[in-house]
């Protein structure tokens, strides 16, 4: 079983995405981290600057197309993975989609002093995309969990219960 968490950035995913796969004793994943680790830079920041952000999609596409194979996993993405189908067509073969929908206000408090965004350095751009993002969202979605009035460890439980696999 694969479980893949998309959402805007500062949705919680990998917090999130951590408990969940602790809960259900499942490996979890990071695709920034394997991005980066692939990119050879230093963070994420570095990367949009030197290579430009279309080369990061090209990464992260080759990303998503190596975790097809992947079992037992719960997956982290990057917010902008929807942003190409074709990353979601990889990631959800054998695999269930579960968005993050977290409010802009919300996102804005959490990522706050996080200085480790790209797009999200200018806020009335980054509203932009999130209005442009959020049906996309959606619409790729097997399963929505609204997270504005929960911590971490209640999504986690929610995922867990509605795909229902119980929870530890
Ligand atoms: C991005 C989100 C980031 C990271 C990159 C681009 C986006 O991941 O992949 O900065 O386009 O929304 P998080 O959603 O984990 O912040």
């Amino acid at each position: 079983m694969k479980i893949i968490l998309i959402g805007f950035m500062g949705s919680g995913k990998t917090t999130i995405g951590k408990l969940l796969a602790e809960k259900l004793n499942l490996n979890f994943i990071e695709m920034d981290d394997v991005i980066l680790k692939k990119s050879k830079r230093k963070n994420i920041n570095e990367i949009f600057e030197k290579d430009g952000e279309s080369k990061f999609r090209i990464i992260e596409t080759e990303v998503a197309k190596e975790l097809v194979n992947k079992e037992h996993a719960v997956i982290s993405s990057g917010g902008g993975v929807i942003t190409n189908k074709i990353n979601i067509d990889y990631l959800k073969k054998e695999g269930v989609i579960v968005y993050l929908e977290t409010s802009f206000e919300s996102i804005k408090k959490r990522l706050e002093n996080i200085d480790d965004r790209p797009l999200f350095k200018d806020k009335k751009s980054a509203l932009n995309l999130y209005k442009k993002r959020l049906p996309i969202y959606t619409n790729f979605a097997q399963l929505v969990i609204a997270t504005d009035k929960l911590n971490a460890n209640q999504v986690a439980d929610k995922i867990a219960k509605e795909l229902n696999y119980g929870g530890k």
